[in-house]
């Protein structure tokens, strides 16, 4: 099996990767083009291995996506390269709008033009997974979950961009029989994530001392997946996916975000006692603009159609989060002195009065 992955250099990218090198022993061509949330030192586990191989490209470049492809030949290919962090696609939504949906549709062209010159087994066995979020659904009420009929109702420039290209790759399908799948999940977290999301931000800060900013009144609810079970499930909706079809994936963990920071204050102070309980460093912040209160899968689709089952639960997957970034500095350290933390996706209207946050209790 030869599969290219786009953004395997990534959080979610790079955990699929060592997946498909080092468990399933398949071939595997990442493409990424190292943005600041790319990282090399995530792959250092496959990056001696003879099944993996490493190209530095941009997805929005169709010669070099041509190229790429050709050379390798793939059996699939699994689209994860993105910007994809809410608060800097308020800041700035250029590169979501660029990355997102040009490179996607980028990609998308240079795999129909590859896949149509394969022989007749060879393209119908072919398969492009496109990676997307929960986040096009926009936001639920205290009830209820997003199912894959939801409606799409994206929120922020992030989900928004995500929402075109979901569209776009559906389009591909039924227009080219370009054979796609789209998957669509919730929260992840897990070792190799990158500390401008909101639990390696916290397990950091708690480490070092630092403030905890939690949103507004820290009672917005997100569905946690541990990352190797979407690496997992990945694996299989492109593997048994039906074409044309959506596969929600989640791991019925729903949590408020101050629950969330109080776990991992917990955690922490369970395996490196201090003076006072980390939770004394929690700061309630502006809110985010546009945030979105609750997300919550179906993954019942998943797990009836393909046999998929989330193996951590929140407890579980949070525990060998905080004891994975305790132990492994080396990865995130250097990406700290790059980005110290601070307050991202604030418009100017809350950006006057807006504590700073991130800074030493
Ligand atoms: P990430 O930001 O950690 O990694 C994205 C990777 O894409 C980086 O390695 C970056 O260098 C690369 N990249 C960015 N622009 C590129 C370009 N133009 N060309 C080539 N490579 C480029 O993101 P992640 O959290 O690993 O998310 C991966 C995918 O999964 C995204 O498509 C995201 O929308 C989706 N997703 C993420 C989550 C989550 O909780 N993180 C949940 C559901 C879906
Ligand atoms: P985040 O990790 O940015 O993921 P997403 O916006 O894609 O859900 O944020 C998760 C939740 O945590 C979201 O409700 C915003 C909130 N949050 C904070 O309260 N404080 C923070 O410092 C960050 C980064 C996020």
């Amino acid at each position: 099996m030869r599969v290219i992955v786009t953004g395997g250099a990534g959080f979610i990218g790079s955990a699929l990767v060592r997946h498909l090198v080092l468990d399933k022993g398949y071939d595997v061509l990442t493409i990424d083009a190292l943005t600041y949330a790319g990282c090399e030192a995530s792959l250092r586990a496959v990056q001696d291995k003879a099944n993996h191989r490493f190209v530095k490209a941009d997805i929005c470049d169709r010669a070099a996506m041509d190229v790429a492809i050709a050379d390798f030949a793939p059996d699939r290919i699994m689209h994860l390269a993105a910007e994809s962090h809410v608060d800097r696609s308020i800041t700035g939504a250029a590169d979501f709008i660029q990355t997102n949906i040009v490179g996607t549709f980028t990609l998308l062209e240079a795999a129909r033009g590859y896949w149509s010159g394969l022989e007749a087994d060879a393209k119908s066995a072919f398969r492009f997974l496109h990676v997307s979020t929960d986040e096009v659904y926009g936001s639920l009420g205290d009830e209820g979950l997003f199912e894959e009929t939801t409606p799409y109702d994206p929120s922020s420039p992030y989900s928004a961009s995500k929402a075109a290209s979901d569209h776009l790759a559906k389009a591909w399908e039924r227009t080219y029989g370009l054979p796609v799948v789209v998957s669509n999940c919730s929260n992840n977290y897990g070792p190799y994530h990158f500390p401008e999301k909101l639990i390696p931000l916290t397990i950091l800060n708690a480490m070092e001392g630092r403030r905890l900013p939690v949103y507004g009144k820290g009672d917005n609810v997100r569905d946690w997946l541990f990352v190797d079970d979407h690496a997992r499930a990945l694996d299989i909706i492109i593997e048994k996916g039906r074409v044309g079809e959506t596969y929600n994936v989640g791991g019925r963990n729903e949590r408020q975000n101050i629950d969330v920071v109080r776990r991992i204050c917990a955690v922490l102070d369970q395996l490196i006692s201090g003076d006072t309980p980390r939770e004394n460093l929690i700061e309630f912040v502006t809110d985010r603009p546009g945030h979105d209160a609750r997300y919550a899968i179906d993954a019942t689709k998943l797990e009836t159609e393909l046999g998929w089952r989330a193996h951590e639960t929140f407890d579980t997957g949070i525990e060998k989060t905080v004891r994975w970034y305790l132990e492994n500095q080396w990865w995130w350290q250097p990406l700290r002195e790059k980005y110290d933390g601070r307050r991202l996706g604030l418009t100017a209207a809350k950006i006057s009065g807006a504590p700073i946050t991130g800074t030493p209790a």
